[in-house]
């Protein structure tokens, strides 16, 4: 039987709550009130500066999120170092009249004093509504939705996905447009969720220098989370995150071998920006870094749809291949480093995982949610080929991805779509089977999103970069350096990526259009232009 939210009807009462008792670490049963009252329950100011959120839906439960935080660029988020109560009510409609769950979890200081409610037992491909309640104030509302049951072949499936927010290079505007579909079901994060050096461009960075320390990520998590727009897409859709390097440092690979740093060091700071991430987004409390460790890549299913496999590409991955003289180089201008069999960018426990989904997956679309550039692809540059020595995406790990391409091939992988962030600029890629061969038949397809705000507004006039006109590399078939974020639809037959861009990110606000729409048939790899880039 549906309760009554009653929130906004009871007298609020200003109730000093005793502190102390041994809740174990802030888990909550979610429906149930539970363990003891903390801390004094009210507020100076507002403590739900940064929004709601929610993310990794399953067909019966989602993770809410929340962090108080009355002064998110203080120490401590402008909170005493004590625990707080924070109770949460989830309704099926966005006046709470009919509750679902409701319940009491603690912020802890430990944790930044975010909080994070893990519902279990809900209805599939169910639209919920939730918020919480600090003391007297009571957040924003966010709305959130259940995954479709296990083998339900939904009609279609919508959802988005983004990567690299640089705060200080502009203002989260295609967050507005995300916020604004109601039709999404998720948002997919590639990476790039924060920088960390200081920078001062359109907006200034906190603090203003490369962040180091667990404070000092938390108070940069903490401003990211400001931007309106973000807030609105996290209050609109559930995520799905994962990281690229710069929520840690540029470029990094596992601990980072550098002769410059000692490993002890090199250690610590991972574990700080490890744990500010956990700390500011919607994952589950069994994700919680251990030290320097974030169990991070995991897998969804929206029904016979889709399934999502959610890469970690930094955490494990070798060091970035060895570069080498021309000379050294094979007839593709590859180093020999390159093609390093022992080399990996997923390391061995995920690649493994990975490859045992792909061979017996039974989903229509058999997404890859990951962070560089996997295709190859040749840059024009001066001869010799022009490969970029050390690369950090794909082609420095070469055997690795043909690896993983032999076996799609093998086993026959339903539809592999990859998609990807970190180049800041949109992309289209059939992915072909050899990586000296791009005129092969394609093995699957590769969407690159642009940045939601990183480099800034475009510097060059022409929109449109390059459109099936590169010779070198005619698996490419686009290349636009708008910012943006793509917008994908999955039925049974089609997938279909909507390029959608932003007027400007160095206004807070702007219009958003599509700029070209690319589709895959099913059982065909491989993107077509649909209709006429409005370029
Ligand atoms: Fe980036």
């Amino acid at each position: 039987m549906a309760i009554t939210g009653d929130w906004d009807r009871r007298i609020s009462r200003r109730t000093l709550l005793k502190t102390g008792g041994s809740l174990a670490a802030g888990i909550t049963l979610a429906g149930i009130a539970s363990g003891p009252a903390f801390a004094q329950a009210s507020f100076d100011s507002y403590p739900f500066t940064l929004g709601v959120a929610s993310g990794d839906p399953s067909p019966t439960g989602v993770v809410l999120w929340t962090r108080l935080a009355p002064d998110p660029l203080a120490l401590g988020g402008g909170l005493p170092a004590e625990p707080y109560d924070v109770r949460f009510e989830v309704a099926r409609d966005e006046s709470f009249h009919e509750i679902v769950r409701r319940g009491t979890t603690v912020a802890l200081p430990h944790e930044a004093h975010s909080v994070r409610v893990e519902l279990f037992g809900l209805g599939p491909r169910h639209e919920y509504f939730y918020r919480f309640k600090a003391g007297d104030e009571i957040s924003p509302v966010g709305r959130t939705r259940t995954t479709p049951p296990g083998n339900a072949m939904v009609e279609a499936v919508t959802f988005a996905f983004v990567s690299c927010q640089h705060f200080a290079e502009g203002y989260f505007t295609p967050y507005a447009d995300v916020a604004a579909a109601t039709d999404i079901e998720a948002v997919i994060h590639l990476g790039d969720y924060i920088y960390e050096r200081g920078a001062s461009e359109v907006r200034a960075h906190a603090p203003a220098l490369v962040i180091r320390t667990l404070d000092e990520y938390r108070i940069r998590h903490g401003q990211y989370k400001t931007d309106p727009d973000l807030q609105a897409a996290h209050a609109a859709h559930p995520w799905l995150v994962t990281w690229d390097d710069h929520e840690f440092k540029n470029n990094y690979a596992d601990e980072d071998v550098d002769p410059n740093e000692p490993v002890a060091q090199v250690r610590a700071r991972r574990a700080a920006a490890y744990r500010a991430y956990w700390e500011h987004m919607p994952l589950a409390r069994a994700r919680k870094p251990v030290g320097p460790d974030l169990p991070l890549y995991r897998r969804f299913h929206w029904g016979a749809q889709a399934t999502f496999n959610v890469l970690d590409g930094r955490q494990y991955r070798s060091d970035q291949p060895k570069s080498c003289t021309d000379d050294q180089r094979d007839l593709s201008g590859y180093c020999p480093d390159d093609l390093n069999p022992e080399r990996t960018m997923l390391g061995a426990e995920q690649r493994d995982w990975l490859l045992e989904e792909l061979a017996t997956t039974k989903a229509r679309w058999n997404v890859l949610a990951q962070q560089t550039a996997f295709a190859p692809f040749i840059p024009q540059l001066p001869e010799p080929r022009g490969f970029v020595a050390g690369a950090d995406h794909w082609d420095g790990y070469v055997a690795e991805r043909q690896r993983i391409l032999n076996w799609i091939v093998e086993h026959g992988t339903p539809n592999p779509v990859v998609l990807t962030g970190d180049s800041h600029q949109n992309w289209v890629r059939n992915v072909p089977p050899d990586f000296r061969n791009f005129d092969g038949q394609p093995v699957a397809t590769e969407f690159m999103g642009t940045s939601i705000s990183s480099n800034g507004d475009p510097t060059l006039k022409g929109r449109f970069l390059r459109y099936a006109d590169d010779p070198v590399n005619p698996h490419v078939i686009f290349r636009n350096n708008n910012r943006g974020y793509v917008r994908c639809t999955l039925t049974p037959d089609t997938w279909t990526s909507e390029y959608r861009a932003v007027s400007t990110v160095v206004r807070p606000q702007a219009t958003t259009s599509t700029l070209a729409t690319f589709a895959i048939e099913n059982g065909r790899a491989g993107a077509q232009l649909a209709g006429t880039p409005s370029m």
